[in-house]
């Protein structure tokens, strides 16, 4: 393990105190999504406990009989995360279309400033709800996850905050979709762009000078292949494609080039977006954690919220450390929590596993 990677086992709401404030420059994580019914006197009490600076806490499991996952994980978590955070930090969140409503409110109730919501499409799911006959079911087939964009005030001006702090400003220059030329509309960005202190600051002149090149300006959409499209990539984006049926760059045709596209890898699921050897490197046996994250995309989200290109990210909930991998590929110092020891050590094996891969 690279001493620049910090990972802790117990609880984010406890661990997280023992961080130092303000030392963290942004926050990648893929809370628990609270995937189990969510009655209204539930609801109620949630946020009655929430507004009274209390944990909710329901009995009861959520996703596969997970008991970490009964509930959104609320702002006794956002809190120090947001004490640990910079100002101007970012946080990304996973998150499930019938929850992301209660966590994006904890982040609010933790002081964020919920800034966009970015759609990750997929194309292979299935439906999780009671089907009956063939012909019924309580669910549609989920093909979109959303991931919370929030951040924490500064105070003061972003070209200010990216001046003092280093963060405050999306990186769009690392984060081109690639392809297209980029468009830039706002002269405060040209300024702190001919200061040099832009982009990942390792070429400064030479990023800047060919910006108009690299590609179109990040959109909130995020693409996935099919395992068995073909593709051709660039930097860990897909740039063409010849489709396999139900993938959303098909049925988008030209539009998905306005979108970061990545590619998925064949794996055990029909429906699982990470590959078997990303997802079980350095392991004897399989990952035993749940929502694993393809590491192209971490990779992509890490570097939108880093705008210098370093500086160390937080994941609370870092189960078998996707973000922890993406964050090495980068030279990111990622800071890991999770609760279940396993997990800490799942993440650990992968890491090695990875970096034998690479
Ligand atoms: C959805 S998984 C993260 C999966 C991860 N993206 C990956 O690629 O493997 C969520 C993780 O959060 C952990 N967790 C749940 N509640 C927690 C808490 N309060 N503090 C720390 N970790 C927690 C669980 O043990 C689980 O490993």
């Amino acid at each position: 393990m690279s001493f620049d990677h910090l990972l802790y086992t117990g609880r984010a709401e406890q661990i997280l105190h023992q961080i130092v404030p303000g030392s963290v420059l942004a926050c990648v994580t893929d809370p628990p999504y609270g995937l189990t019914q969510y009655r209204l006197d539930q609801v109620r009490a949630c946020l009655q406990a929430w507004l009274a600076g209390k944990p909710y806490c329901p009995t009861g499991k959520g996703f596969m009989g997970r008991r970490w996952d009964n509930w959104i994980p609320g702002p006794e978590v956002w809190a120090p995360v947001s004490t640990t955070l910079t100002p101007g930090g970012y946080t990304l969140a996973f998150s499930s279309t019938r929850t992301v409503d209660l966590l994006a409110l904890a982040l609010r109730l933790s002081g964020f400033t919920i800034l966009d919501q970015l759609v990750w499409l997929r194309g292979r799911s299935w439906p999780k709800g009671k089907h009956l006959d063939g012909r019924y079911c309580t669910t549609l087939k989920g093909l979109v996850e959303p991931i919370v964009l929030a951040q924490k005030p500064s105070g003061q001006q972003a070209v200010a905050t990216l001046q003092q702090y280093q963060t405050g400003m999306l990186n769009v220059l690392d984060t081109v979709i690639r392809g297209e030329a980029v468009k830039t509309h706002s002269n405060s960005a040209e300024a702190v762009l001919s200061k040099g202190i832009y982009g990942s600051g390792k070429s400064g002149a030479t990023r800047q000078n060919s910006r108009q090149e690299q590609g179109r300006f990040p959109a909130n959409v995020v693409i996935s292949h099919n395992w068995d499209c073909a593709t051709v990539q660039d930097g860990g984006q897909v740039v063409e494609s010849r489709c396999t049926a139900g993938c959303p760059a098909l049925y988008l045709g030209e539009a998905a080039s306005f979108f970061a596209q990545f590619q998925e890898e064949p794996a055990a699921f029909y429906a699982d977006p990470v590959g078997n050897q990303e997802r079980n490197c350095g392991l004897a046996d399989r990952n035993p954690g749940l929502a694993v994250k393809p590491v192209a995309l971490m990779k992509w989200l890490l570097q939108l919220v880093v705008p210098l290109g370093t500086g160390v990210v937080l994941d609370p909930f870092l189960g078998s450390g996707s973000t922890l991998l993406a964050g090495d590929d980068l030279g990111i110092p990622i800071w890991g929590i999770d609760a279940d020891p396993v997990m800490v050590a799942t993440a650990q094996q992968r890491l090695t596993g990875w970096r034998e891969l690479r």
